[in-house]
């Protein structure tokens, strides 16, 4: 028996391996974090080892007083997750104050987590809240087309979301309430935390202008699953407006309200015209 026969840690790597597949993550990019539930903390509790110096993380969150993480290193590559995961990914106490981190297994060269884990944890607090607990990932990834994106539409929650969902038919059942946008920042800091954060109290994406996407979600394939589907989008808004030929049709706000009727989601109503 070893850690990475633990499903939890099996899910996760697999998720790296899958986010690279995609070429989401060019050498550094992007970062996981997700949160443990106490039965996945007594599980891989036995492989922790005596935890190093708590590190304050200039953000706080009283909901999160004493969660376990798992979260990628900073710096360290997707594409070397599943070679070396015990190198590049950590798991992370957070103290009874809700201000610190300490790593309590992996990074075993040396390192810390994500430079992003204050914009993961804020994010992880306001998505507990609003989820009544449910939501336990929060995955950051640098997908081109929703980068392209930012360059040429107005960043605003209603453009972006406008146009994805006009991109594909199923992206306002997946993501009805929308997505957020986070003008450019400077990546890394409390600042675009406190930005972003703000966003996933409304949104369970939140777009970075020039830079990326972050999503949320109550497991590893939901978030998986709604990065994927927005870059889907992306990825045909984009091509169409490469095509150089004029849109004679799209997804209009009748066709909107006809698919949420048909599956019973609501769609944030001031998004439609
Ligand atoms: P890290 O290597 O610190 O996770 O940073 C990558 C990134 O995408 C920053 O936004
Ligand atoms: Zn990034």
């Amino acid at each position: 028996m070893s850690i990475y026969d633990i499903p939890v840690m099996q899910g996760y790597i697999r998720m790296c391996e899958d986010g690279w597949n995609q070429g989401w993550h060019e050498r550094n990019g992007g970062n996981l974090t997700y949160r443990m539930t106490e039965e996945e903390v007594c599980q891989l509790r036995p492989y922790f080892r005596t935890p190093g110096e708590w590190v304050n993380m200039g953000v706080q969150a009283d909901n999160l007083c004493g969660e376990y993480f798992i979260a990628t290193g900073s710096g360290k590559y997707f594409r070397n997750v599943s070679l070396a995961p015990q190198d590049n990914i950590c798991i992370l106490e957070i103290n009874e104050t809700g201000d610190s981190w300490r790593i309590v297994w992996g990074l075993e060269k040396g390192g810390r987590p994500t430079s992003e884990f204050p914009s993961h944890f804020l994010n992880h607090s306001v998505r507990k809240a609003a989820t009544d607990g449910k939501n336990r990932v929060i995955y950051h990834a640098h997908p081109a087309n929703v980068i392209a994106m930012t360059y040429i539409l107005p960043l605003t929650d209603k453009a972006f979301t406008r146009a994805l969902w006009q991109s594909a038919t199923e992206c306002p059942v997946v993501f009805p309430g929308g997505v957020g946008v986070v003008e450019w920042m400077v990546p890394g800091g409390a600042e675009i935390a406190l930005a972003t954060s703000k966003l996933m109290a409304e949104y369970d994406a939140a777009v970075w202008a020039h830079h990326g996407l972050f999503v949320s979600g109550p497991d590893l394939d939901t978030a998986f699953g709604l990065m994927h589907t927005i870059e889907k989008a992306a990825e045909i808004f984009m091509l169409v407006q490469n095509s150089g030929k004029p849109v004679l049709q799209t997804i209009f706000d009748e066709d909107l309200r006809a698919i949420a009727k048909e599956f019973g989601v609501t769609l944030k109503e001031e998004f439609l015209d």
